[in-house]
């Protein structure tokens, strides 16, 4: 048995893993376009890139009103606003996601209600969002996390049985599909994130998909510095301004995104090849569990890979089995941390207003959440998905590389524990 590279063993994989983002000609062909047109930046807003863009990506996704936004924070609070969701509305999001999905409620002035996932696909939890609907809930935030997707029948169900707007977080899932159809384009809005480690990328930006043209007209007043888009404000207020700020994508945002999108399916496909080959030999590693597959998520993308792993047959907790694999040449995490147990989240402290009929829906520091508290903070672990695009001998490397930190369970629960105690 060799010996872990943790512990001064040779690594798994010595050569680093293909990098992210990639160009090609295509990007700086499409960046001098733009420098030379001198329309740089997203007003007035939408510009030709910003057009050709959108109508790409909603074909892409299948359908919906596109919306050119910053990034993939400020379409979910865009999204809430648009459904006039703010001053005292709660909307459910799950606890494992990136705070973003908690803090876009903030941002919009409603109240972060966090809950917890299913322990098969680590999504939002159909029965924890009946739980916690109050007479406050206004909308649900699905998180489409890593490369699964969340259970989009229930919580359309439990959306329409209660008039709950749904906003999907597909910043993970360019591409993916339930029961044939685009995540995105299910709920009410479809949020996207385009942040330089997405798989769609144009460094920064988003794209959220809604509904109705209508829904659409006001997202886009909204970003566009509140000049209205939609002719029925205009008659209300009876001028052209809603409460809006500059929340545009660039033309030569849209314009890199764009050609992204010409590299898509090629890249989707060459990933989906991988996984299949990976997960068929992931599932014989003992102590490694592989999150469930539903067969309604009809077409994955992988934005990460995320799978679990019991402890006790690793000798250590997931930060240290990662610790130990980003040793051996593989980049993984933990994953997000489970978010009830952020000091940014506790109500109390950002001086929201608790409704004292449900006070354990809003004491996050004494909420359980069993499953998000096993799955963020005992044994998750999400891999990059670099190792999807170094072929077969990408896949061998990592399998090989958790193989030998399973053998070397003894060895790992011996050092973890003198880290431990290294650090008091
Ligand atoms: C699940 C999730 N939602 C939202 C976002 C926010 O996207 P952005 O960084 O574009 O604001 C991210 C970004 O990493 C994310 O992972």
């Amino acid at each position: 048995m060799s010996k872990l590279a943790i512990l001064g063993g040779e690594p798994t994989r010595k050569e680093p893993y293909p990098a992210w983002p990639v160009h090609d000609e295509r990007d700086i062909e499409a960046a001098t376009r733009v420098i030379k047109s001198g329309n740089w930046g997203g007003y007035p807003y939408p510009g030709p890139e910003t057009r050709r863009f959108l109508k790409m990506f909603a074909e892409l996704q299948g359908g919906g009103y596109p919306v050119a936004v910053a990034n993939g924070t400020v379409t979910m609070e865009v999204a809430l606003r648009a459904a006039n969701i703010g001053w005292g509305d709660e909307v459910i999001v799950p606890a494992a996601t990136f705070q973003a999905t908690a803090a876009a409620p903030m941002a919009a002035g409603a109240i972060p209600v966090i809950v917890d996932i299913d322990p098969e696909t680590y999504t939002i939890d159909p029965k924890a969002i009946r739980a916690a609907i109050t007479v406050k809930t206004r909308a649900i935030i699905p998180v489409h996390l890593a490369a699964q997707v969340a259970d989009m029948d229930a919580i359309m169900e439990i959306a329409e049985e209660h008039n709950l707007i749904v906003i999907e977080d597909c910043a993970h899932a360019h591409g993916a599909k339930w029961r044939g159809r685009g995540v995105g384009t299910i709920g009410h809005f479809g949020s996207f994130s385009l942040q330089s480690s997405k798989i769609l990328t144009s460094g920064e930006g988003g794209v959220l998909l809604c509904r109705t043209p209508e829904l659409a007209a006001r997202a886009a007043g909204i970003i566009n510095c509140g000049r209205s888009h939609d002719p029925k404000t205009m008659q209300e207020t009876g001028d052209n301004y809603v409460f809006g700020a500059n929340y545009r994508m660039s033309e030569m945002a849209c314009a890199l995104a764009a050609v992204g999108i010409e590299r898509f399916p090629e890249q989707a496909k060459q990933r989906e090849e991988m996984i299949n080959y990976m997960e068929e030999s992931l599932s014989e590693v003992p102590g490694v569990r592989l999150l469930k597959r539903d067969p309604r998520h009809t077409t994955r993308s992988f934005y990460q890979f995320l799978f679990a792993i019991e402890p006790q047959v690793f000798g250590a907790e997931h930060e240290e089995v990662c610790a130990a694999l980003d040793a051996e040449g593989i980049p993984c995490d933990t994953g997000y941390p489970a978010m009830h147990h952020y000091k940014l989240f506790q109500p109390q402290l950002s001086k929201l207003a608790v409704p004292s009929a449900f006070p354990e829906y809003f004491n996050f520091a004494e909420m359980a959440l069993p499953v998000a508290t096993q799955a963020c903070e005992h044994e998750a672990i999400s891999v990059e998905e670099s190792v999807f695009r170094a072929g077969p001998q990408g896949i061998d490397d990592f399998v090989a590389a958790l193989r030998k930190v399973q053998e070397n369970a003894a060895e790992l629960k011996a050092a973890a524990e003198q880290w431990r105690a290294d650090q008091g």
